[in-house]
């Protein structure tokens, strides 16, 4: 496994690789890896010749009152564990050299970028937006690997290619649990061992949706009301979001007739953790 930290270096290395005939497929992460972030590089390393993971903290996606000073950073963890996996290429850069000096140029989206996560932390698709185009314009990935964790952000990607006209296709894989349902998440490690317990709320309320909707409930008021409740009854955690919505647009549903997506956001002490789930109305699946 090689591992660079210039874009120079890296863009050298993946033109011997094109040059071979080797299609690319690009997983882009902040580190901190878990086995989330691994089933993404299996998925790459299942259907692509070359697998390059980069590791970056993207300070442009954090809030003011984010938590990009205390976000994990754990290089040397990662790269032992991309290597056992078999990664081939690893591109971990400073800031300084994915933010040059003077850099000017964002990426600004409208629709799928607003509610949700878009609303509740402003700039953050903006920044994740523009990372996103600076490492495929640098990768020229055949495919990029997202997790359905990260929900709107894959649509969000989805979007930037569509408008920009890459030539990426985008993989979604599913969402990797913990035995118990805790989403895997970077920021679990925030957890202190009652705030985990505490965290499962997320998977419960989700799993609740998904049962109530395979009963017959189609109301999303009905269902969010629900959600509420759960929440409110329990100590530790404070509902940021729910959401029921189309899961192209993430436009609002009154009623679930179709596929849809259940989106929540919760605070778990400080800590704040997104979970979703796919849903649609038994009549509804293929
Ligand atoms: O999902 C993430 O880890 C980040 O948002 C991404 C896609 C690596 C961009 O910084």
């Amino acid at each position: 496994m090689e591992c660079y930290t210039t874009c120079d270096e890296l863009r050298a290395a993946l033109a011997q690789q094109r040059a071979r005939g080797r299609t690319i497929g690009l997983v882009p992460t902040m580190g901190a890896l878990h086995e989330g972030h691994l089933s993404l590089v299996d998925a790459s390393l299942r259907e692509c010749d070359h697998t390059v993971v980069t590791i970056f903290v993207n300070p442009t996606q954090f809030g003011p009152q984010e938590d990009y000073g205390r976000y994990p950073r754990t290089l040397e963890e990662d790269l032992a564990a991309l290597a056992a996996r078999g990664a081939h290429t690893v591109f971990a850069p400073s800031t300084e050299e994915m933010y040059r000096p003077g850099h000017v140029t964002f990426v600004e989206m409208q629709g799928v970028a607003l509610p949700l996560e878009g609303q509740r932390r402003p700039g953050h698709f903006r920044g994740v937006a523009t990372i996103v185009l600076k490492l495929f314009t640098l990768v020229l990935p055949d495919r990029a690997y997202f997790g359905q964790k990260d929900y709107q952000q894959s649509l969000v990607v989805r979007r930037l290619v569509a408008d920009l006209n890459l030539d990426v296709q985008i993989r979604l894989c599913p969402i990797v649990r913990d035995a118990d349902g805790l989403a895997l998440s970077s920021r679990n490690r925030y957890l202190s061992p009652q705030e985990r317990r505490q965290a499962l709320l997320l998977h419960q309320a989700l799993q609740h949706v998904a049962s109530r909707v395979a009963g017959g409930e189609r109301n999303c008021q009905t269902l969010l009301s629900e959600i509420e409740a759960l929440f409110a009854a329990a100590p530790g955690v404070r509902l940021d979001y729910a959401s029921i919505a189309d899961p192209e647009t993430l436009a609002p549903l009154e009623r679930i007739e179709g596929p849809a997506v259940c989106a929540l956001a919760a605070f778990v002490g400080t800590t704040r953790l997104i979970d979703n789930t796919l849903l649609a109305p038994p009549q509804a699946r293929a």
